[in-house]
């Protein structure tokens, strides 16, 4: 970086774009399409995927978002994730940019233009450009956006060996901000950070009460040694869609007995060390097992079964289930 400010360039149209060209290729990324109300259209080029500076979403965080599956061209469960999106703009105090079947219908071409049948969709929603003031600007219009991408990949030792997980020392959001799906994910990333740092996959929130909240974009669950499944309550954690989706099919593993029940409780710290198994749960994990918390064994220190049989429950949905939008290539 130039620190010389003379000779700083003023750049016209051409030699912006060329700037955003080669910051692309020095970089370069895999996003198949991006459509933007504020373009009216949509972009495959990833240079093009840009936001004006003075949207609310970019220098204040006040913006939403939300991310659903697409698997062998369809994409799942969008009706729940469209519900959370709704909710998170309405405690946002953000306008929507359209009705619901208007953004279904942006989301779903969107992904048709990108010609990618697996990976992710994840759209925003900004309060819209105008000021740089802390209150959205007179007359703003909302921004909504829409990105396809290849999804998030995690090793595969993940499953095949468990994840390795620490206790934050980064405080949980407050229940009203945990709940709501904002672009603000500090504390998320630091806890992801500091995992990192130690040499860990990733990070556990604990509530004031001693209570397991969730981890950094995933919800966590504990098979207890009694063989019940257990979830955290949601109202101060993040209602993980792929979460109430697997508490719904998990009953279905009673029958052959590797489960004696499902809740969804308050769990204190200290009845979450002694679970059988702990469970990271999320759209891009799916179900993957933790094997390891702040240097302890979970269970025998090993993959469970109910972590597996719950994995497969939730790709069999993705494929198979009743909550899949086929894609109009
Ligand atoms: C903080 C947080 N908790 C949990 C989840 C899991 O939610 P979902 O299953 O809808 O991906 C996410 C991901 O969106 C998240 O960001």
């Amino acid at each position: 970086m130039s620190t010389t400010t003379s000779r700083l360039p003023i750049l016209d149209a051409d030699a912006t774009l060329r700037a955003l060209r080669d910051l692309r290729a020095k970089q370069p990324v895999k996003y198949s399409a991006f459509y933007s109300s504020q373009l009216g259209g949509i972009v495959t080029d990833p240079a093009l995927m840009v936001i004006p500076f003075d949207d609310h979403m970019v220098h204040r965080g006040h913006g939403i978002f939300d991310t659903a599956g697409l698997v062998d061209g369809k994409v799942y469960d969008l009706e729940a994730h469209l519900d959370r999106f709704a909710r998170s703009a309405e405690l946002s105090k953000l306008r929507l940019p359209g009705s619901r079947a208007e953004m279904r219908d942006i989301i779903i071409g969107t992904t048709a233009a990108s010609g990618r049948r697996d990976g992710a969709i994840r759209y925003w929603l900004s309060s819209g450009p105008g000021s740089l003031e802390l209150s959205p600007a007179p007359g703003s219009e909302p921004g909504f956006f829409v990105m396809i991408f290849p999804g998030l990949v995690y090793p595969e030792r993940w499953y095949t060996e468990g994840l390795r997980v620490m206790t934050t020392t980064f405080p949980i959001k407050p229940a009203l901000y945990a709940i709501t799906k904002t672009t603000n994910y500090l504390p998320n990333v630091l806890m992801q950070l500091e995992a990192k740092e130690a040499g860990l996959d990733n990070g556990v929130f604990i509530d004031a009460n001693g209570h397991v909240g969730e981890s950094s974009n995933m919800n966590v669950a504990f098979v207890t040694g009694d063989g019940v499944l257990r979830h955290p309550r949601f109202d101060h954690i993040l209602s993980g869609c792929t979460a109430r989706r697997m508490l719904e099919l998990a009953p279905a593993l009673q029958a052959s007995g590797l489960l004696q029940g499902v809740e969804v409780c308050d769990i204190p710290v200290a009845d979450a060390r002694a679970a059988r198994e702990m469970l990271l749960i999320g759209s891009s994990v799916k179900v993957a097992p933790i094997v390891q918390w702040d240097g302890q064994p979970i269970g025998d220190g090993k993959p469970g079964p109910v972590a597996k049989a719950l994995l497969d429950l939730i790709e069999q949905d993705m494929r198979t289930g009743d909550r899949l939008i086929p894609v109009p290539y």
